[in-house]
């Protein structure tokens, strides 16, 4: 796996214009978007969430009246979780458990046929702030095209679920419990599920006699139990993989795309679509470290490798990735969700939009649709910390922006959940699903141990400031081998922010990302200096030392002393 930044060329200077665009993030964070007016149309609601923090929200509700006028009306609707509406203005607002009926106040509660009336409120909620499906005004169904062939908005077809995770047992890899287990200390956390990586066509049957395909889902089928499972897959093994990196080089050539389709995503569609496994629900990440390096590791940039340029030019990873989530999202247990970077590869604003727009792109060509896409994994076998407590994106030092310090260095973002949901945003704005569901890779980004710091660094400088508050203690966001001071980060988790589907251990904790030094090998893999200790780098780590330890085995390989530096540094601390 490599996980590289990119040229932040064009962001420099321009200070004052930079802080101020940082401050405009006013994003709508949900919206229940109502079916355009028709005849059949007998009224149609807008309902935006346009804030959201961790335990409250503001929303803001239009209702358009296409009947016959009225003097007076009410609006009901039914919450699926917990919310409680606190305040609300512009209308009289009650609720009764999860059921909510606003009433028009004095001023507006006349609608003549096609007038508007516009309320909002603050609520409460805790989990996930799902959107209402239904709203009823008068007692008719709102946003409901009655034609007879018009599919229900807020219905999959498939009968997929909205998160997956939610109320579910996730598999735990055998194989990987039995490393963790072994190592002392390991019994603690070795019951956690980790990512199946497929990462070439012998895995598929099980390569060098470990387990294959069907092997983990008969397992998963044995400790489902009467329980909802999760299966989390790793899909990885495109033509002229891990282009920006040498560690992680796969099997196939840049030209194999014909080899992809036929030998590996053909059988495991066949595998994934057999009935024996349709009460899984299997999660499907696909393809890590591709998409992202046609944005940002490719000419003209400093960053650009000749293997990416070769594969943007040949297509082969947008092709691969299109096939891929066209079969597997044929499939209506499976949940395609594509890899979408970290915050310090793509939060820099040359990247952010591009590689949305061209996850937009992918997702729309070579036989797959929007509808194939459940969601996006951020920060998979990555490092970059979930939440920067001691410092934030807005915050000055003697007017100076975080965002100018060494580390930040114009980014926007800290940490992978500010953008996670800020990605998610992006992604919904541009046409893909509003429920649409994030995953935050946290096997390895918790940073804790003695080094942790305790609150935020002086206010001096501003790196002064950045560098004694922030958690991960990298040497650059660009390094990405087996970095020395990690450790486990949250534990799996199902819902637990909004936007965020689960916190997954995509990348099993204890699999080396490269080796340290060249090891001969028949599965592709090379050698990369990103994860020799002794390397100092390249431009996308910004020339900085690779912060890798010593001795690391191949990437996939179980790396012993990485697992043992992991426990040590756990956040939450395992106990
Ligand atoms: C390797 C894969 C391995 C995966 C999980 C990747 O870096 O290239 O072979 O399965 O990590 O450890």
């Amino acid at each position: 796996m490599s996980r590289t930044e990119s040229s932040r060329t064009g962001l420099r200077g321009g200070t004052a214009l930079l802080a101020a665009l940082s401050l405009s993030g006013a994003a709508c964070v949900g919206a229940v978007v109502a079916t355009p007016a028709s005849a059949a149309t007998a009224c149609t609601v807008d309902y935006k969430v346009q804030n959201q923090w961790d335990t409250g929200f503001t929303t803001a509700v239009t209702v358009t009246n296409n009947g016959s006028a009225v003097n007076s009306w009410n609006l009901t609707w039914s919450y699926s979780g917990n919310q409680k509406v606190t305040s609300g203005w512009n209308a009289d607002i009650s609720q009764s458990g999860a059921d909510v009926t606003a009433k028009n106040v004095s001023y507006n509660g006349t609608l003549a046929t096609g007038g508007t009336a516009s309320f909002g409120f603050n609520g409460t909620y805790s989990g996930t702030n799902t959107l209402p499906t239904t709203f009823k005004l008068n007692g008719v169904t709102c946003n409901e095209d009655t034609t007879p062939t018009d599919p229900d908005p807020g219905t999959d077809p498939t009968g997929r679920v909205d998160n997956p995770y939610a109320g579910a047992k996730v598999y735990v890899n055998p194989e990987w419990k039995a490393h963790a287990a072994a190592e002392p200390g390991g019994s603690a956390v070795a019951d956690q599920p980790t990512g199946v990586w497929i990462d070439r066509i012998a895995a598929i049957n099980g390569a060098n006699g470990g387990m294959g395909l069907r092997d983990h889902l008969d397992a998963a089928l044995a400790q489902k139990g009467s329980n909802e499972e999760v299966v989390q897959l790793v899909v990885y093994d495109l033509p002229g993989r891990d282009c920006a990196a040498l560690a992680s080089n796969g099997e196939l050539g840049p030209d194999d795309i014909d080899k992809y389709k036929s030998d590996f995503i053909d059988p495991i569609a066949a595998i994934l679509a057999d009935p024996k496994y349709a009460g899984l629900r299997i999660v499907t990440t696909i393809e890590l470290d591709s998409l992202p390096n046609l944005v940002t590791n490719v000419s003209p940039r400093a960053t650009a490798t000749p293997n990416c340029d070769t594969m943007k030019a040949n297509g082969n990873y947008q092709k691969g990735v299109g096939y891929a989530l066209d079969k597997l999202g044929d499939i209506p247990n499976v949940y395609n969700y594509i890899d979408a970077g970290h915050h310090g590869w793509l939060g820099w604003d040359d990247n952010f939009g591009p590689s949305a727009e061209l996850f937009k792109t992918v997702a729309t060509s070579n036989g797959a649709q929007l509808s194939d896409v459940h969601g996006f994994i951020v920060n998979t076998a990555n490092y970059s910390a979930l939440k920067e407590d001691n410092f934030g994106i807005d915050d000055t030092v003697n007017g100076v922006s975080v965002r100018q310090s060494k580390w930040v260095d114009w980014n926007r973002y800290t940490d992978e959940l500010s953008y996670a949901q800020a990605m998610r945003d992006k992604l919904v704005s541009l046409g893909f699903d509003q429920n649409l569901g994030m995953l935050i890779d946290t096997s390895r980004n918790g940073w804790g141990g003695a080094a942790r710091p305790t609150g935020p660094g002086a206010k001096t400088d501003v790196d002064t400031y950045v560098d004694g508050g922030r958690y991960d203690r990298r040497l650059n966001t660009g390094n990405w081998c087996n970095q020395a001071g990690a450790g486990l980060g949250e534990r799996p988790q199902a819902d637990p922010a909004a936007g965020i589907d689960a916190y997954v251990w995509m990348k099993p904790p204890g699999e080396s990302d490269g080796s340290s030094t060249e090891i001969a090998n028949d599965e592709g893999k090379g050698f990369d200096r990103m994860c020799d200790p002794t390397y100092t780098g390249n431009p996308r780590n910004n020339n900085h030392m690779s912060g890798a330890l010593p001795d690391a085995p191949l990437s996939g390989h179980w790396f012993s002393a990485q697992f043992q530096e992991l426990l040590k540094n756990a956040y939450p601390p395992v106990q």
